[in-house]
Formats: structure tokens, C-alpha cells, sequence
């Protein structure tokens, strides 16, 4: 039994690893990848679907955006950058400072003022990067990365926008399927950026491509509704949720996006953030999955959608949890239920847990 080399050793023949690289280039790599695709035993009873969740929030950094991450850090270092830079909502910057990291380059993060949760810039400072806090919002961070890195050519932007980082993302479908021995009927994710949907559908299709499934299935994109430019058919030009990492006011892969809807037959939903948080209770306290805000869209998603008949009773839904709860202390410590308080006392402790008889 061989321990798992992270994904690009993992997929290397289905990614583009490159010609063009530096000889003798070696994955950048904390052995991302092979999360676990965990069935759903409440959330099934409750849809009367077959439900499982891609926990994505055990990846290295605890986001989904280590799979693209791995990609863009190995192909920055064997082109040799001297450093990378990303606009990011939080998850994004906590990944390319931990790759930089041992990549042994310079990582600068630009991220909204005030708008990241609180983990995502604790990591960001752990592992050492630059936080450059921008007056803005991600589409403005955004904007200036991409200036930035066209300016300057030694650094490289790793931003979702940079086609390896879709090529590393894409690999979370090829093990939904591999651990189902079938694609899903339908697969439910957040969408900010719109970098993911693209990665996942582009998993399934090659998948489906080479015959390894024989179906693909229907995406459905869930935004938060204040941060809803997919559903709403333009771009928002003050997004605003509690689910900051989602607070996209117009996503860079939109075409990509729009494309993968279509060719799924799929749909674009918003959820409120009183049902993204509603959601993000549910997980944890049913599933005993802890997630942040908005990988909660996913399921806030799959709730309406069993509800008002556009997923099927009996259809097997694969939902994506994109990050960790941990990440965001102060949205799970905001509804503090009241704490007992005893001294060294059982009887007090069984009294409190209510199980005195
Ligand atoms: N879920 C989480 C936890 C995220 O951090 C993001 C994006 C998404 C979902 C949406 O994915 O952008 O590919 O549609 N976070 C980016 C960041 C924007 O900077 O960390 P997407």
C-alpha cells in the first residue's frame, strides 16, 4: 500500500504537465487531494436522495483551493517566478502563502479590507505571505493582480484565472467518481469566482469523454443571494453576505460557467443568508461536518432544489463542501447558545447535560 502522493503524481497523465517546464521540476506538494467523499446519512433521509459530501475542507489548508494550488505553485517555480500573487477572498491567499511557502518564493495576497474571515488571514500570516489589504472588493483585488502580474513578469498570478489552477481543481470530480463507480445525477457547489463549476464540469467530461463514466451530471451552482450575478444575469456591483469567501460581484470564469449549465442541463440558484446559515448549522449538527458559510450554499442549494422538484426523489447528489469551519470563528460563535457554568461539581455537570435520572 503506497501512501498518496498528492494529485498531481496521483493524475499526472490527465494534467498538463509541461514540456515547457524546467528540467528536473518536481511537484509542489503537501498531498493535496483524496478528501472524502462521505454519504449523507441525514440529509438523505431528509431529501430522500442519495446524498454524499466531497468534504473539501481537509485538504492541507483546509479549502478546495489547494488542488488548483499544487498546479499554479509547480508551474510558477519551474518557470522560475520568483513569486506569486493572488486577489482572494481568503481561501485562495491561505493556499498559495502555504505552496510558496515551501516552494521557497515570495507570496503576496491582496485581499478586501475588512472582509476576510478570521482563520484565512491567521494562516496568510503563518505561512508567511504579504497581505496587502486593498479599499475594495475582490473584483477589485482582482483587477489589480492581473494588472499587476502583467506588468511584472517574474510574478505569477494564481488566481483561478491561471489555467493550471482549473486543471488541478478538475481532479475532485475524477474521485467522486471513482469513489461511486459513476458520476452523480447532480452535483451542487458554491459559486464566487466561478473557477470550481468550471473545474468540476471539466472533470466530468473527460471522465465521460474516455468512457471511465457514462453519464454527466447536472451542476447546480448555488450563489449567496446578494452576491448573485449568474442568477441574476449581470454583474452585482456591491455584493454583499455573510459568506464573505462567495462575495464576488462578477466572476471571471462567467462564460465557462454559463457553459457548464447549459451543457448539464443544470441551474443557477441563489440562497438567502438566512438559509445559507441554516444550512451550515444542519451539516454540522446532523452530518457532524463543520464548514464555513459558504461551502453551506451546496446543500442550502439541494434543500430547495428536492423541494421544489428539480432534483428527482432517488437521485444520487453529490455536494461539495468547499472549506473548513474553522476558518470563520466569529460566523459559527455569533449564535452562542447560553454556556453553563459549574463548579467541581458531577451532580451540577449531569444537571446541565439535562441526564440526571
Ligand atoms: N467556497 C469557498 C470556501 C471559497 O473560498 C470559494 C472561493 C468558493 C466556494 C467559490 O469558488 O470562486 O471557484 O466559484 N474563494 C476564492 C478565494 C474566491 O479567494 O478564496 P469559485
Amino acid at each position: 500500500h503506497k501512501p498518496w502522493p498528492g494529485l498531481i503524481e496521483a493524475y499526472r497523465h490527465r494534467l498538463p504537465v509541461c514540456d515547457t517546464w524546467e528540467p528536473g521540476w518536481a511537484p509542489v506538494t503537501l498531498r493535496e487531494g483524496a478528501t472524502p467523499l462521505l454519504p449523507a446519512r441525514a440529509l438523505s433521509e431528509l431529501t430522500g436522495c442519495d446524498v454524499h459530501l466531497k468534504v473539501e475542507g481537509l485538504n492541507p489548508t483546509g479549502s478546495f483551493k489547494d488542488r488548483g494550488m499544487t498546479m499554479a505553485v509547480t508551474e510558477a517555480k519551474a518557470t522560475g517566478k520568483k513569486g506569486v500573487l493572488c486577489a482572494s477572498t481568503g481561501n485562495t491567499s491561505a493556499s498559495a502563502a502555504a505552496y510558496a511557502a515551501i516552494a521557497g518564493i515570495e507570496c503576496a495576497v491582496l485581499v478586501p479590507a475588512g472582509k476576510i474571515a478570521m482563520g484565512k488571514l491567521a494562516q496568510a500570516v503563518m505561512y508567511g505571505a504579504k497581505i496587502i489589504e486593498v479599499d475594495g472588493n475582490f473584483d477589485d483585488c482582482l483587477e489589480l493582480a492581473r494588472k499587476t502580474t502583467a506588468t511584472f513578469d517574474t510574478i505569477a498570478l494564481v488566481n483561478s484565472v491561471n489555467p493550471v489552477r482549473i486543471e488541478g481543481q478538475k481532479t475532485a470530480a475524477f474521485e467522486i467518481v471513482d469513489a461511486l463507480g459513476k458520476a452523480p445525477d447532480v452535483h451542487a457547489l458554491p459559486v464566487g469566482n466561478a473557477g470550481n463549476i468550471t473545474a468540476y464540469w471539466r472533470g466530468y467530461s473527460e471522465y465521460f469523454a474516455d468512457g471511465v463514466a457514462s453519464s454527466r451530471p447536472r451542476m447546480l451552482g448555488v450563489q449567496a443571494a446578494g452576491a448573485a450575478p449568474l442568477v441574476n444575469g449581470a454583474p452585482v456591483k456591491d455584493p454583499e453576505t455573510i459568506a464573505t469567501a462567495i462575495r464576488i460581484g462578477s466572476p471571471a470564469s462567467w462564460n465557462q460557467a454559463v457553459a457548464a449549465k447549459d451543457e448539464s442541463n443544470g441551474e443557477f440558484r441563489a440562497a438567502t443568508d438566512e438559509k445559507l446559515l441554516e444550512a451550515y448549522r444542519l451539516i454540522a449538527k446532523t452530518e457532524g461536518v463543520f464548514v464555513e458559510p459558504a461551502s453551506a450554499a451546496s446543500v442550502a442549494g439541494l434543500l430547495a432544489a428536492t423541494a421544489d422538484g428539480w432534483i428527482e426523489k432517488g437521485s444520487t447528489v453529490v455536494c461539495t463542501v468547499t472549506g473548513n469551519g474553522l476558518k470563520d470563528p466569529d460566523t459559527a460563535l455569533s449564535s452562542l447558545p447560553e454556556i453553563a457554568r459549574v463548579g467541581i461539581d458531577p451532580v451540577a455537570v449531569a444537571s446541565a447535560m439535562g441526564l440526571t435520572e
